[in-house]
């Protein structure tokens, strides 16, 4: 549920008109609505115990206005670096609500959320233990930590954004769990408060996520009977969505909130969750123009001025993105099949193949539907093209929450070396 839909034969993101938006800030841009990021968190929120910190996973949507809307309604953060940490705390997260992940923490990024009295840092090695614990014993600190462990589970995920399986590069293996708790116990600056699991993400069937609980579960009692004190249980995000209108939704979050109470039952652990593309995808789109529509040989290409640089997702995974006309189709509207491509000069800038949709021309508005999550914070500058802006809608208001960084600002990111000045 989101609150995209056609009004007088125009999309709108809640009160507020695409194509009014279009002229007003220019294509392509994000466009968020207030109200859809609000109703997934309150229905993730109403599913999981009451006393449960969401920590809403920066990395799938960074904009201080997405951070600060959720942060009104309680939410945490997942951060996984000392950027998305000062974001968060920028858009007005307290401290004690956020928990920093990551495999690669550096030096600088511990202390700062050392410092900032973060809620809990997620471990996901040896070394790094033991780095956090001499930063922690020279600042005269101790840190709270969960060991992230890797339960050997697959999340029938995608290649590319699974984690969860033995030889991954994130967490700890199961086998050596025991083993590494033991090491941090012996550690000053470390205080162990729990355990940490995170198998994947767009994971649309609720087994791989009961099976790895499970065996967190397990592990959990059996490092409470080792002397450890394992109070949270961070559970970590995942859950997928519905990224095509024709296929079985994934469960919802209240069919995931009765399968955590059944597997954490009895276990009195705080419980941790780190959703983000639960929270975000479906509550962003991608609005973007047509540049031109060329005829190929045999099929015909729908050409955008939106590119892989804006929205990365196809290139990368493979990733299907509904794409909608701003402008409705009315009954009787030709339709027409194309491959939907960027300007960038890759061949991989390609949104879609073979789409059947509504027939489209030179200036028509387009709509990526899904886009909120992993969209804008995957965009890059490549081919120098600006980042598209992104837009915050709330109800019949908007707020242009990150510009378009003109051009002189982006030549001005590079410098002359002055032997060529
Ligand atoms: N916690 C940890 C430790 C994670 O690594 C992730 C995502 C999350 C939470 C949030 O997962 P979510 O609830 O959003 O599934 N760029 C890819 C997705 C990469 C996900 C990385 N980790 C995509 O566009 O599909």
């Amino acid at each position: 549920m989101n609150h995209f839909a056609y009004k007088s034969g125009s999309l709108h993101a809640e009160d507020v008109d695409l194509a009014v938006l279009a002229r007003e800030v220019g294509t392509p841009f994000y466009c968020y609505s207030s109200a859809t990021l609000e109703r997934h968190y309150r229905a993730f929120a109403a599913a999981v115990p009451k006393d449960s910190l969401i920590a809403f996973s920066v990395k799938a949507n960074g904009n201080l206005g997405v951070l600060r809307t959720l942060a009104r309604l309680g939410a945490g953060a997942d951060v996984v670096s000392g950027g998305e940490l000062r974001k968060a705390l920028a858009a007005g997260i307290t401290a004690e609500r956020i928990v920093f992940s990551g495999v690669g923490k550096t030096k600088a990024e511990m202390a700062l959320g050392l410092e900032a009295g973060i809620h809990q840092f997620n471990v996901e090695s040896e070394p790094e233990l033991d780095a956090l614990n001499v930063i922690a014993l020279a600042k005269g600190l101790v840190a709270p930590v969960t060991l992230r462990i890797n339960p050997d589970v697959d999340a029938k995920t995608h290649a590319k954004i699974t984690t969860g399986t033995a030889e991954s590069k994130f967490g700890i293996p199961i086998s050596r769990a025991r083993e590494a708790y033991a090491a941090a116990a012996r550690l000053d600056g470390i205080r162990i408060v729990g355990i940490d699991v995170h198998i994947g993400s767009q994971i649309t069937e609720l087994a791989p996520f009961e099976a790895a609980f499970a065996r967190i579960v397990e592990l959990a009692k059996v490092l409470r009977a080792d002397g450890h004190d394992i109070a949270r249980l961070d559970l970590g995000g995942g859950l997928g969505v519905s990224y095509r209108t024709d296929n079985t939704p994934p469960p919802d979050p209240s069919a995931y909130g009765a399968m955590v109470e059944r597997a954490t039952r009895g276990l009195g652990a705080r419980l941790i969750f780190e959703p983000g593309r639960l929270i975000a995808a479906n509550a962003g789109v991608l609005v973007a123009q047509v540049l031109y529509v060329k005829q190929g040989e045999t099929k015909a290409f729908a050409i955008l001025d939106a590119g892989m640089n804006d929205l990365l997702r196809p290139a990368l995974y493979e990733a299907h993105h509904e794409i909608v006309s701003v402008a409705e189709p009315m009954p009787g509207h030709a339709r027409a099949r194309y491959d939907v491509v960027g300007p960038v000069c890759e061949s991989t800038d390609v949104f879609a193949q073979g789409r059947e949709m509504a027939a489209l021309k030179a200036g028509d508005l387009v709509a990526f539907l899904t886009a909120g999550a992993y969209g804008a914070v995957m965009s890059s500058a490549y081919n120098a093209r600006p980042p598209a802006p992104e837009v915050l809608v709330k109800g019949e208001r908007w707020s242009v929450v990150r510009p378009r960084i003109g051009y002189d600002a982006l030549i001005a990111t590079d410098r002359i070396p002055d032997w060529l000045a």
